[in-house]
């Protein structure tokens, strides 16, 4: 007898859809089938869609450090809600994940904390750890991150969000000849060192102009932090990928040129991928006066021009897959004057439905929507065991309705500062259950588990 059926559900994978009944055993999917088998558990999910656990591989859970604004636990809480059984931990936390021991740290950690699977990304700060890159791959972190122009705190390590040069006890900003030998020892790893892409010079040299104008509404951030910065960073690391036969990943893609840029790099053979976010495929600047400083990100939301390339970039394959920089603050925190408060918002609950709705709207279909939320990117990250319901593949399931119309609401949200950019947004298509390993995880939005059940995804 088997632990667990799905019967009579429409199985979605990357490129198909079909009628059938799923068969779970000790965590694996076993069976699809029509054959009607028996099992202990049994769900009848008739026209109910059967998709992929989705696959969010840039989350700041913020913890350890900042568990004022979201812990391990409330963060992979709020992923399963929204349909996202695996979850990538951003390693920007206080301490940080320079080393293997800091990895490992980090994972026993998060074990009591997990509800969801997780990956554990790695920071390189340069010269700080570059000899400490290869032991932290080979211990099992999912990639490496790179905060290109970013200043780093020389006590703590931080890294400085809003970097002023005259700061005292700070490492600026490293140069393209240290970043050089960053992609030059990630390339003996064979794993991926994926960037913040955004030009340090530029944006000085721009912001400064700014300040002395005096404007300081929501078209002035995007000038002091335009489109160019993403596309000269994202240049300059193709080129240096080429040259060391490193593997680049662009982090959440934000406007035309810099897509312009990664399908130039693409064209021309760079071992190159990249992800754009929701809040980038969803809102541009025509939203801040309706939205306000809650969608200030880094690197912010462009234009709606940028937005719309964006879309078509997705979909003709330039842009590999999407993920949501959740990246809460303490809500607070997120307003006043627009330069000064920190970038960063909620998604990773968000994601799924928003592009479901998308399905609703004609706009994509749910193979498409599989493919870029689940298996692109355990193609891209090397998870043989997530992003397709198949035999063998962990039972990672989430069940759609399609018909199901309700509103995101901040007061929904299971984050621990629940604010988001889409509030109010009327959505047709909701995640209703959530499987992680053939356990039922999520119940219409209820955590249906007490104890964390995620696994370490080395
Ligand atoms: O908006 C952002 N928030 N961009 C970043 O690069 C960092 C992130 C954070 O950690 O708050
Ligand atoms: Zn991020």
């Amino acid at each position: 007898m088997y632990d667990l059926a799905l019967k009579n559900g429409f199985i979605v994978n990357e490129n198909e859809i079909y009628l059938g009944n799923i068969y779970i055993q000790d965590e694996k999917i076993v069976e699809i089938s029509l054959a009607d088998k028996p099992a202990n558990e049994v769900y009848d999910v008739s026209g109910k869609y059967l998709l992929p656990g989705c696959i969010d591989t840039h989350c700041h859970f913020r913890d350890p450090g900042a568990t004022a604004k979201e812990d391990f636990t409330t963060g992979t809480q709020a992923a399963i809600a929204g349909g996202v059984t695996t979850v990538f931990d951003m390693p920007n936390t206080n301490p940080s994940v320079l080393n293997e021991q800091d990895l490992l740290q980090k994972a026993n950690y998060f074990a009591p904390k997990a509800f969801a699977d997780y990956g554990i990304w790695g920071l390189s700060l340069g010269e700080i750890n570059l000899g400490d890159l290869p032991r932290l791959c080979e211990a099992g972190a999912s990639a490496v991150k790179f905060f290109w122009g970013y200043a780093i705190n020389a006590k703590t390590k931080a890294l400085i969000y809003n970097y002023n040069p005259k700061d005292e006890d700070i490492i600026p900003p490293l140069g393209d000849g240290e970043v050089y030998e960053i992609f030059e020892q990630m390339a003996k790893t064979g794993k991926i060192i994926a960037i913040h892409a955004e030009n340090i010079e530029l944006i000085q040299t721009l912001t400064k102009r700014l300040q002395q104008s005096g404007k300081k509404d929501y078209e002035a951030l995007i000038q002091s932090r335009p489109a160019l910065a993403e596309a000269l960073t994202i240049q300059t690391a193709s080129l240096l990928a080429k040259a060391t036969g490193a593997r680049l990943h662009i982090l959440h893609l934000t406007s035309k040129m810099g897509m312009e840029a990664v399908a130039q790099a693409k064209a021309n053979g760079v071992n190159i991928t990249a992800e754009t976010c929701p809040q980038y495929l969803f809102l541009s600047a025509k939203d801040y006066d309706s939205v306000g400083p809650m969608m200030k990100v880094y690197p912010v939301i462009k234009h709606e021009e940028d937005r719309l390339a964006l879309w078509q970039g997705l979909k003709n394959g330039t842009i590999d897959f999407i993920a949501s920089d959740h990246a809460p603050h303490i809500i607070s925190e997120k307003q006043g004057d627009l330069f000064s408060i920190p970038a960063g918002m909620c998604g990773v609950e968000t994601m799924l439905p928003l592009m479901l709705n998308e399905v609703n709207n004609g706009h994509i279909t749910l193979p498409f929507l599989v493919k870029v939320m689940a298996k692109n990117v355990a193609d891209i990250y090397n998870l043989p065991n997530k992003g397709n319901l198949e035999i063998g593949k962990d039972a990672d399931i989430v069940v759609v309705d399609m018909n199901k119309v309700d509103t995101i609401e901040n007061e929904k949200l299971h984050s621990k500062q629940p604010l988001t950019a889409f509030a109010g947004r009327k959505i047709k298509g909701w995640p209703i259950k959530t499987f992680l390993r053939g356990q039922l995880v999520v119940d219409n939005n209820k955590i249906c588990q007490d104890k964390a059940c995620g696994k370490w995804i080395k």
